[in-house]
């Protein structure tokens, strides 16, 4: 009993740090300080996507290696210094495989114009995903606001945390538990891949060697990936190639039939505990819906810096001087 109750205030503690932190973020930060932020974002990604729907992809992606690194702090965002390595070049940022990172400074030109020296990086890039999704078709919601700015990247942890192509499911889930995500967060944000493209060098083995994959289209993607001695690593394909530029639920459609272009991808419906949530969203559009925006919610609560700490950057690749 005593143990208890020495335990309880540690308890107390803890919950206080894995809620309090994302809880200190309110969709109404800046009504005050930065009223147009929100139609400023909207409008330059419209523009984007209007132009390149997949600039609505790499901002997507963004979100999510920023949040997963440290936090949603922006500090995928930070340019390599000579003393400091970025995270940009990073694991799974690494070769060429994140992009959008100019289509950000555009907004962030354009949010100081408005309101010098008030919005965060990290915060531009929670909603600039967030619109993303909704001009491909997808659902829209409140984006909790107030996050500031990390002072540093983290290199290393850009190495280690953010789950690879290979990753089989149990990975898959504990990579998600490590940063407070379930499985259902897990089953609902992997159909941010209903958008979007892989290169090669990331489906190869999934295309040549995995046996839980569709022979068709196991096929027609190896015609656009050619073994490792003909090169190809960059060639592209659609990682939902049903509905490669909307984002709907196609994707979940594709792994019931065996068409999960990441062998990461096909883990989530190869006879194991999330084969249930993918025929629900597969089949249910608008249950995945309201679980896609509600998990966005809380990768966006991941460890943001909030109050007095971080900084509010000026230019999102450095840090203030
Ligand atoms: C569950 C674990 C995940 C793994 C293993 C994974 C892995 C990958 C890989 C390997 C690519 C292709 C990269 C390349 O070949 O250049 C990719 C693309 C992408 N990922 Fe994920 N991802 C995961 C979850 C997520 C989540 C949670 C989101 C967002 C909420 C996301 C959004 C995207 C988007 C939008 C693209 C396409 C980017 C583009 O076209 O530029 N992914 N992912």
């Amino acid at each position: 009993m005593a143990r208890r109750l020495l335990l309880l205030p540690a308890l107390l503690v803890a919950a206080a740090l894995a809620g309090g932190a994302g809880a200190q973020l309110s969709a109404g930060f800046y009504s005050s300080t930065c009223p147009t932020v929100e139609s400023v974002v909207r409008q330059a990604m419209s523009q984007a996507v209007t132009n390149n729907t997949r600039t609505g992809a790499a901002m997507l992606r963004l979100f999510f290696h920023d949040c997963f690194v440290n936090g949603c702090d922006a500090s995928l965002l930070l340019d390599d210094t000579p003393t400091t390595p970025g995270e940009k070049g990073a694991g799974a940022n690494a070769g060429a495989s994140t992009s959008g990172f100019d289509l950000i400074d555009t907004i962030k030109t354009q949010v100081e114009a408005a309101c010098p020296a008030t919005v965060s990086c990290a915060d531009i890039l929670a909603l600039a995903a967030r619109d993303a999704v909704n001009l491909l078709g997808g659902p829209s919601w409140a984006v909790p606001l107030g996050r500031r700015d990390a002072t540093f990247p983290n290199s290393t942890g850009a190495g280690t945390d953010l789950p690879g192509p290979d990753t089989d499911l149990d990975g898959l889930v504990a990579g998600f538990a490590a940063k407070g995500l379930t499985s259902r967060d897990l089953a609902a944000l992997s159909g941010a891949h209903t958008v979007g493209m892989a290169r090669c060098a990331s489906f190869r083995t999934r295309v040549y060697c995995d046996d839980n994959v569709s022979p068709a289209f196991a096929a027609q993607q190896r015609g656009v990936c050619p073994v490792p001695a003909a090169g190809g690593d960059d060639a592209l394909a659609p990682l939902d190639s049903l509905t490669p530029d909307e984002f709907d639920n196609g994707y979940y459609r594709s792994l019931m039939t065996g068409a999960g272009l990441l062998h990461s991808d096909q883990e989530l419906f190869n006879n194991g505990a999330l084969d249930s949530l993918v025929r629900l969203y597969g089949t249910n559009a608008d249950a995945f819906s309201s679980d896609f925006a509600a998990s966005m919610v809380r990768l966006g609560n991941i460890a943001p810096l909030t109050g007095a700490a971080g900084e509010i950057r000026l230019n999102c690749r450095t840090v203030n001087s």
